[in-house]
């Protein structure tokens, strides 16, 4: 009852979990089809469920088939799979700053140094990658192994890259051969606005690895992903995959899940009804609580808002105290290779908490802003 209102994690809304509709796929799974359901799977992934995100791909502007796509467990297996496959202890990558946080950790334990350029309303700062790959290829500097990048509803930023510098991107990677890690967990999550075209659809020469996930538009504790991409690339990531192949039980329910071919829009809709309502919630109170003391832009999809205080606040120093007041959140800090960084700002994540205590929480971080920011 008085666990600290969690507005930190990207955890999903419980109240979008299918559970009693899962539960009846599993039982009728397992009752009739335990033989397949309960070995091991291909490690590849079953062609069942490949095919169907193919499908979905394709419709979405990146043209894929089943050959194309492989299951794995879930969108942070891919990039630890990726890490370890691109690129060798010492090696750099490159992505904006700030972005995911386990990313950094996957890709620092798998001892890659992080070159970062900056994002701001437009996405990542394709300029600054293209100026900085420029110089290193100048001065016979080692290049990237890849270049992550989260296109739609960034985490932590909320942002959505642009078709021109999706296009630039591309072109830029392309010329210097280096893959795009394209981690996407939330570009179906759309509450406003329209979809621009995908990192895919400008890829003629396929340089872009997409990272997929089931656990934004399903559930994640099903723990399943894919990840699409060229032949060559798709083989040398999954060659590091050694584990027996992603759970077949839960990749027959979700194929099962997903049968009907409206099944994704109908989820789709579903979920995002659920998040749109949330995120206005909690733009409404930002904007009575926090007005004065931060600022932020209305994310149109995903699950976080991007805080940015005043100078006078340290964040990373707050969030503890902020803890035993009774709200989490993630500091700034978290969100940068470099720890000084980020120190003034917030992300908050609107998808997991019920309304009611998600605006207690923006009340509690409010007492402690205001206490900081404007002292009497
Ligand atoms: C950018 C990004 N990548 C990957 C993930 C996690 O994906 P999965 O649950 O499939 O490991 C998240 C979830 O928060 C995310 O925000």
């Amino acid at each position: 009852l008085n666990s600290p209102v969690h507005l930190s994690g990207g955890y999903a809304p419980p109240e979008g979990f299918p559970g009693s509709e899962l539960a009846e796929i599993a039982r009728e799974i397992l009752r009739n089809h335990a033989a397949e359901a309960l070995q091991y799977s291909e490690l590849e992934g079953q062609v069942a469920l490949r095919t169907r995100i193919a499908e979905w791909l394709s419709a979405d502007g990146t043209p894929a088939t089943f050959r194309d796509v492989n299951i794995v467990t879930g969108a942070k297996q891919a990039l630890d799979l990726a890490a370890r496959a691109l690129a060798q202890p010492g090696d750099a990558w490159m992505s904006s700053e700030p972005t995911y946080v386990n990313a950094i950790r996957i890709f620092r334990r798998a001892g890659l140094k992080h070159l970062s350029v900056s994002n701001d309303e437009d996405g990542t700062r394709v300029d600054e990658i293209e100026e900085a790959l420029a110089r290193m290829a100048r001065a016979g500097t080692p290049m990237p192994k890849f270049i992550y990048e989260i296109p739609d509803f960034h985490n932590p930023t909320g942002r959505v890259m642009s078709a021109s510098r999706r296009e630039k991107l591309v072109a830029v990677a392309t010329k210097y051969e280096i893959p795009i890690l394209e981690d996407n967990p939330y570009r179906w999550l759309r509450y406003d606005g329209s979809a621009v075209p995908p990192l895919g659809s400008f890829d003629k020469d396929r340089w872009v690895i997409g990272v997929g996930t089931f656990s934004k538009i399903l559930t994640p504790g099903l723990r399943l992903g894919w990840i699409h991409a060229r032949e060559d690339l798709r083989r040398r990531v999954m060659s590091f995959k050694a584990d027996g192949g992603s759970s077949a039980l839960v990749q027959m329910m979700v194929r099962e899940y997903f049968h009907e071919p409206d099944a994704l829009p109908r989820r789709l809709d579903r979920v995002t009804t659920v998040l749109r309502s949330k995120r206005d919630a909690m733009l409404r109170a930002l904007t009575t609580s926090l007005g004065t003391v931060a600022e932020w832009s209305r994310p149109d999809g995903g699950y976080y808002f991007w805080l940015s205080v005043g100078s006078g606040v340290d964040t990373e120093a707050l969030a503890p105290v902020a803890e035993t007041d009774g709200v989490q959140f993630y500091p700034g800090s978290m969100y940068y290779s470099a720890p000084e960084r980020g120190r003034q700002q917030i992300r908050l994540s609107f998808a997991h908490e019920p309304i009611d205590r998600m605006e207690r929480g923006v009340t509690i971080l409010r007492s402690h802003l205001v206490g900081v920011l404007s002292p009497a």
